[in-house]
């Protein structure tokens, strides 16, 4: 489609072939540059004829609707936290719930986008390495698209939930021998030698559908811009995709300001936190990450470099949480808010709590927590942390026993 082309981010070239993952000329990280000129004619309510979700957004996409391969993704809703915010001194507190995208998590909205153009190239097989969320979404998509799917998964380190939409969703669910990062290079491997196509973050086209989370965000609050936006960072593409889409918004004319992108890190798997405390442009990969947020279990983060610049760009922050932080931010939301996160989601509240905590965060900001994946996928985190059952005899007196107990 000719709204856009790929570019290296690092070096600028122009890249045509659909099936690199890294500039040919430089081996630098690749992006979608937009031709957003007919957009700067609109305002964005001219968009609102399409339902909240990903393909409202559609001139700022990179893929023709014609192609669309959807099952509804995006328009989860932005709660305004009145019980979270007061629990930790900021009134201002919102979460916007991905866990209510089609397949639970937020990779929903890339893979709608990064589906639909795999589709238009014709491709035969499509693949990803996943800590669990995107091979769930990828297996979804590509079945509805008629493609057939492999994802390379971490041995034993994926959550129930998402190993079982996988399987569900009819693909070939390849268990290897090692940590995410050996499961993405393994695939990487695969797409360079054109045996798949290779639906990662890598792929220019996933960040594209992820913009969306921030121009419903906007929509959403009317377009008062919120002060920071809170996110948990893994392989790092989602900060940077928020921050394309800002940096777009602000392009066409839409937003003069910028939230403050704050991305959080499970103390164990925390290179790009590392970096932000170092003042570096680039991380130092852990060899052995570990956090119970196993969607985050992420050394080598690919899009690293791209989130650390949006972080500095956008005057935000980054820190580490304990995985004792993440459980009981996960508590604190699904028993004051009714909302049930997976750990990793539950990072972003954790680290809204650590950095009020600690007066990174004033009292008085609009703040937003992405909180990006559902606690569905993980229900056995969840049973780990919850009282037991309570075993009851079959009477009326035996129940009333047990509701006078505390
Ligand atoms: N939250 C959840 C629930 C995730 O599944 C992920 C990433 C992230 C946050 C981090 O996002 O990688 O863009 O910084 N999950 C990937 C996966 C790695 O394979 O599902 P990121």
């Amino acid at each position: 489609m000719a709204n856009h082309k790929v570019v290296c981010w690092d070096c600028g070239a122009d890249v045509s072939d659909p099936y690199v993952n890294t500039c040919p000329k430089c081996g630098g990280l690749l992006t979608v540059k937009m031709d957003l000129e007919a957009v700067k004619e609109m305002k964005p309510a001219d968009l609102h004829k399409t339902p909240l979700g990903v393909w409202r957004y559609a001139p700022f996409m990179p893929v023709d609707p014609a192609h669309k391969v959807s099952i509804q993704e995006g328009g989860t809703p932005l709660y305004k936290t009145e019980a979270l915010g007061a629990e930790v001194g900021v009134p201002g507190a919102y979460v916007k719930f991905e866990g209510l995208n089609p397949t639970g998590s937020f990779k929903d909205r890339g893979m709608t986008i990064g589906v639909s153009h795999a589709k238009e190239l014709g491709a035969k097989v499509v693949g990803c390495a996943s800590t669990g969320n995107t091979s769930a979404s990828l297996a979804a998509y590509a079945t509805k698209a008629n493609i057939k799917c492999a994802v390379f998964l971490p041995s034993g380190k994926v959550a129930a939930g998402k190993l079982a939409q996988a399987l569900f969703f009819g693909a070939k669910v390849l268990s290897i021998d090692g940590n995410f990062d050996d499961a993405l290079a393994l695939a990487r491997k695969m797409s360079e030698e054109k045996k798949l196509y290779l639906l990662n973050s890598i792929n220019p086209y996933r960040p594209e559908g992820q913009k969306s989370v921030l121009f419903e965000i906007m929509d959403q609050l009317q377009y008062n811009i919120p002060d920071r936006i809170i996110l948990p960072v893994g392989n790092a593409a989602n900060i940077w995709a928020i921050y394309k889409a800002c940096m777009e918004l602000k392009e066409v004319g839409w937003i003069d300001k910028v939230p403050m992108l704050t991305g959080i890190q499970a103390e164990g798997a925390s290179p790009v936190v590392k970096a932000f405390a170092a003042k570096k442009n680039d991380f130092i990969p852990e060899e052995c990450p570990e956090t119970v947020a196993t969607a985050i279990r992420i050394g080598n983060p690919v899009s690293g470099r791209k989130a650390l610049h949006a972080i500095y760009d956008t005057k935000g922050y980054a820190t580490t949480v304990t995985d004792a932080e993440i459980i009981a931010a996960q508590q604190l939301l699904g028993r004051r808010e009714g909302v049930c996160v997976e750990p990793a989601s539950a990072a972003s509240v954790a680290g809204l709590k650590k950095l009020r905590e600690i007066g990174i965060i004033d009292r008085d900001e609009k703040v937003v927590c992405i909180c990006t994946g559902n606690g569905l996928k993980d229900p056995d985190t969840i049973i780990a942390n919850c009282p037991g059952v309570i075993k009851c005899g079959n009477s009326v007196a035996e129940v009333e026993k047990i509701l006078l107990q505390n």
